[in-house]
């Protein structure tokens, strides 16, 4: 099972909240793709941040396509019902976990709310297919991925992001990722030592 869990990286999704959140609240319809996503804590953790920062009825313009290559077979599943054992969610601020997470049926098992289960969908994506699974994106998130390509792979699947997001749109990757020398002129960092970048050019 690939490593991952809910609220990992608290920087990136307060970074995410103060200076993306602004751009998605003006837009009708904001499309979010979340790359490599494995079984699903980290777009959900991602949906639950927008909704806590957003209105219910902006929040619903919001949709979450989160992707990975899958090799086990299983994420699709797991996504679609939302259900995570005790020992994956235990770890999720209180307050949080009781306003989005319910006891299941199965024994020691919380489903995510509805209303956030909803803003996420699943698909097998193979990201050095190098074909973006859309091309309207506001914000793209592929993190803990990028460290198992190689250079070329990198630059090739950091070009298609770019070709895949909107003018002014968002990139995030993890904080021990760094932008290749090469995109440095069609992405800036929206903030200093960070890694959440802007579309440019
Ligand atoms: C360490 S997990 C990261 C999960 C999540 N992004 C996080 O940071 O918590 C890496 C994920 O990348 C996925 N992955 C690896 N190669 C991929 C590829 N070529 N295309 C799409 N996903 C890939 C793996 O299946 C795995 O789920």
């Amino acid at each position: 099972m690939a490593f991952t869990y809910f609220f990992r990286d608290m920087q990136t999704l307060e970074m995410i909240r103060d200076h993306v959140v602004p751009t998605l609240r003006t837009r009708r319809f904001a499309h979010i793709w979340d790359a490599g996503c494995a079984m699903g804590p980290e777009p959900y953790t991602l949906a639950i941040v927008l909704r806590e920062n957003m209105g219910p009825m902006i929040f619903r313009n919001v949709s979450m396509h989160a992707t990975d290559i899958d090799e086990s077979n299983l994420f699709e599943d797991i996504i679609k019902e939302g259900l995570y054992p005790w020992e994956q969610v235990e770890r999720i601020p209180k307050d949080i976990f009781t306003r989005y997470f319910a006891p299941a049926d199965k024994p020691d098992h919380f489903r995510i709310a509805e209303e956030i289960r909803k803003c996420v969908s699943y698909q097998k994506h193979n990201l050095l297919n190098l074909e973006p699974v859309r091309k309207d994106f506001i914000l793209i998130v592929c993190k803990n991925v990028l460290l198992h390509f190689n250079e070329s792979e990198r630059i090739k699947v950091i070009e298609m992001f770019h070709d895949a997001l909107v003018e002014g749109g968002f990139f995030a990757t993890e904080q021990t990722q760094k932008m290749p020398k090469e995109l440095e002129s069609i992405f800036e960092p929206v903030v200093p030592n960070a890694q959440l970048f802007r579309k440019v050019g």
